[in-house]
């Protein structure tokens, strides 16, 4: 269970240093033991039985339930999240997953923001419609007054993510969690974007959603997925769903998040430096419409970022001008050379992506031409520019 480390705060940075090696199993080593296993051995049948009501407690019962290195990586990250408790399980999506089940019962209705990222759109309408559950999808820029006005009796659950992964919409989620609590239904928040640079329950959030994929295992090689509650009950439920449905994760990939948190905030720092400077130079591009980039002032939803956020990662999104056709652009993505052409983020190698964002109910995607998504990694930023501006003259227009 993550405990205070240090009667004063500790900075976020060292935290990701000293958290969850506060654990005696350790032996003495400098780093969590990587500990495999299904079965655990009891002293007797009596010693069985108890540790079998201790299923909440960390107790080395069955692999399944967890063993000292998934205990090790929910105390780092539920302290890093600044919440009470974590759930380890075995990707990112599993993360978005298991909350909507622990939350949702069949004639529950659940709020979800058009921005949302895609496979949890496809789980909402794919598995709970055919659980009678029913989902609207809301405008992520929403104010608190009309998402109130989207509140049913049945709300259960108002999910946030900020921001899109695709096409970076900044939600009010101080103003959105008030809201959605006026009417008693839970905030999940998918918070992957703003890992280690955005508190979610210092915002009001009750439940917050971390791909660990993506920056913690920081080298493209590991899936995981991490749901940290602000309250104790609240992590029991989403603790005895992710059970129920035997969901857990290797504790090799567990050993590999661990490793990536303690290198996490140099490579966010860096990325983050990075990111910046590539996304200035196509913002500077007569080529390019907007960069949907929340940390530059003039991207939309800077103000929320500037307000909210200590940092910001890497991932951001490019629109081109109108003229531009879609065709020379994936052609631009198609010529580059240091950017791989690849889903998922995060990791220490830059990509690019085309963005389509064309799945929507309630709003379209604010992308007035072709569109692209792009990830910086740990190469030398004037290298990634260069490889842009050469790719670049294979852009056309209409
Ligand atoms: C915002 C967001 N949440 C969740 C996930 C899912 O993570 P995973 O790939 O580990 O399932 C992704 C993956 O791209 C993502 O971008």
């Amino acid at each position: 269970m993550a405990a205070p480390i240090s009667p004063r705060p500790l900075h976020p940075d060292t935290r990701l240093v000293q958290a969850g090696r506060a654990d005696p199993r350790a032996l003495g080593f400098v780093n969590p033991a990587l500990v495999r296993g299904s079965t655990v051995l009891q002293p007797s049948c009596e010693a069985r039985l108890e540790s079998g009501k201790r299923r909440l407690d960390q107790a080395l019962i069955y692999g399944l339930l967890g063993t000292p290195t998934h205990f090790a990586l929910e105390d780092a990250v539920a302290e890093i999240e600044g919440g009470t408790r974590c759930q380890i399980v075995s990707s990112g999506l599993a993360a978005c997953t298991i909350p909507l089940m622990a939350y949702l019962k069949s004639g529950d209705h659940c709020l979800m923001p058009d921005s949302v990222y895609g496979p949890t759109r496809h789980f909402c309408d794919a598995v709970l419609s055919g659980l009678r559950i029913t989902t609207t999808y809301y405008p992520p820029t929403i104010d608190p007054a009309a998402l109130t006005l989207l509140m049913r009796p049945t709300t259960r659950v108002v999910f946030l993510e900020s921001p899109g992964s695709h096409t970076f919409e900044m939600q009010d989620v101080p103003a959105l969690a008030l809201a959605a609590h006026a009417r008693g239904a839970k905030v999940l928040m998918d918070n992957t974007w703003g890992i280690h640079f955005f508190q979610p329950f210092a915002h009001g959030v009750d439940v917050s959603i971390q791909a660990l994929t993506k920056y913690v295992g920081g080298h493209s090689d590991v899936l995981l997925g991490a749901i940290t509650t602000a309250a104790a009950d609240d992590w029991e439920r989403v603790r005895t769903t992710a059970m129920a449905f035997g969901q857990y994760a290797s504790p090799d990939d567990c050993w590999l998040a661990l490793r990536g948190l303690r290198t996490l905030s140099v490579r966010l720092y860096h990325q983050m430096e990075s990111g910046l400077r590539v996304a200035r130079w196509l913002a500077s591009r007569p080529e390019v419409e907007t960069v949907l980039h929340p940390a530059l002032p003039d991207a939309p939803g800077h103000a929320i970022w500037q307000r909210d956020y200590r940092g910001a990662c890497s991932l951001f999104g490019v629109v081109f001008r109108p003229e531009i056709t879609p065709l020379s652009m994936t052609a631009m993505i198609d010529a580059l050379k240091l950017f791989g052409i690849g889903a998922s983020w995060g990791g220490y190698e830059s990509l690019a992506l085309p963005t389509t964002g064309t799945i929507r109910r309630s709003v379209s995607a604010p992308l007035a031409g072709p569109a692209a998504r792009f990830h910086i990694g740990l190469e030398d930023p004037a290298d990634l520019i260069a490889d842009l501006e050469r790719a670049f003259t294979l852009l056309r227009r209409a």
